[in-house]
């Protein structure tokens, strides 16, 4: 238990920061919590991560891209964790104004208040996919807290339980376009899994922390487990990878920030994400809880 300690955590409404609500709640902590709409985190979310409104000792509602909005935010706290990030198209911002020029305005808040240890949760496999605009967002905010001058941990998870949610989304539709063979393989994590991990990145050195989940599948095997937890038979259309580019490029056309934010889903199912294993959730439980919901 680590009473006393004031910890912010940012994206408090989002799949990961809910559970890393519960987590430091759970060691002790006092938890200022960054959300845009409190009203969000009274009822759980759509992956089954829990409602936290009442876990939180102190709400605070802003948004990272008004910076009068998070004035003093950092105020008082021990531990910054942010695990916010643009992660569905926004007709407005980019990754670059929330990724980066977002958390930076956080972090320039945690440097001047001191805090004793700032952990950011980016992305594995980050040096494969360095051209895709939300990667590098995510790093060059990196950059900027390596040498901020203060202790830091970066998060680098391979896949979360709700990204494979949307293969179960798609099971129940009754069938899934696949962008190329779906060989690749991935052990995904399970946000309380992954919430473990991140507030045990509060002790230790200056580090970077690779995390996966118990099992490895390769993608096509995630998306059959999907049919199977909701009762139907696989139906799996295979499309070649320069289709799904040529498509991205159309899409590019009207929709940038779309664009941009599926280039990654494509690109990361050209190579495999296993990260080292931590946890004992399993997808295939994931899925059933899913399908029960239904
Ligand atoms: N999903 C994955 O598989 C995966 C893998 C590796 C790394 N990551 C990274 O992990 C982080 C968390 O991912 P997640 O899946 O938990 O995301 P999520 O469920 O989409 O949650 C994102 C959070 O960020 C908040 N947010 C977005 N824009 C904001 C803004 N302008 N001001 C304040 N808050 C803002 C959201 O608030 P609202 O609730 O108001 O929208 C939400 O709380 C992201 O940086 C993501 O890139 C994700």
């Amino acid at each position: 238990m680590s009473v006393n300690k004031k910890v912010l955590i940012t994206g408090a409404s989002g799949y990961l920061g809910r559970y890393a609500v519960k987590e430091f709640k759970d060691r002790g902590y006092f938890v200022r919590a960054l959300v845009r709409n409190p009203e969000k985190i009274k009822t759980p979310g759509v992956h089954g991560e829990p409602a936290v409104y009442d876990s939180i000792d102190e709400v605070v509602t802003g948004d990272v891209t008004s910076a009068d909005s998070i004035s003093g935010i950092c105020k008082g706290i021990d531990i910054v964790f942010c695990a916010l990030g643009l992660t569905s198209p926004d007709a407005h911002l980019t990754s670059y104004d929330v990724d980066y020029v977002g958390n930076k305005r956080v972090l320039d808040q945690a440097i001047e208040e001191k805090v004793s240890r700032f952990i950011y949760v980016s992305v594995f496999n980050e040096d494969k996919m360095p051209e895709i605009l939300t990667i590098k967002a995510h790093e060059l905010f990196v950059v900027e807290l390596k040498k901020s001058g203060l202790s830091w941990a970066v998060i680098r998870p391979n896949g979360y339980f709700s990204d494979m949610g949307r293969f179960f989304s798609m099971a129940q539709s009754g069938h899934i376009f696949m962008a190329g063979e779906g060989d690749k393989k991935i052990n995904p994590v399970h946000g309380a899994d992954l919430a473990k991990v991140c507030a045990d990145a509060v002790e230790g050195e200056c580090c970077e922390i690779p995390v996966g989940g118990p099992d490895v599948y390769t993608f096509k095997e995630a998306m059959e487990l999907a049919f199977n937890a909701c009762g139907k038979n696989p139906w799996i259309t295979e499309l070649p990878l320069w289709l799904a580019e040529g498509g991205l490029m159309v899409t590019g056309l009207f929709n940038k920030n779309l664009a941009d934010l599926l280039s990654f889903a494509v690109e990361a199912l050209k190579f495999d994400h296993v990260a080292p294993a931590y946890g004992s959730h399993h997808l295939k439980n994931f899925f059933e809880e899913l399908a029960l919901k239904k």
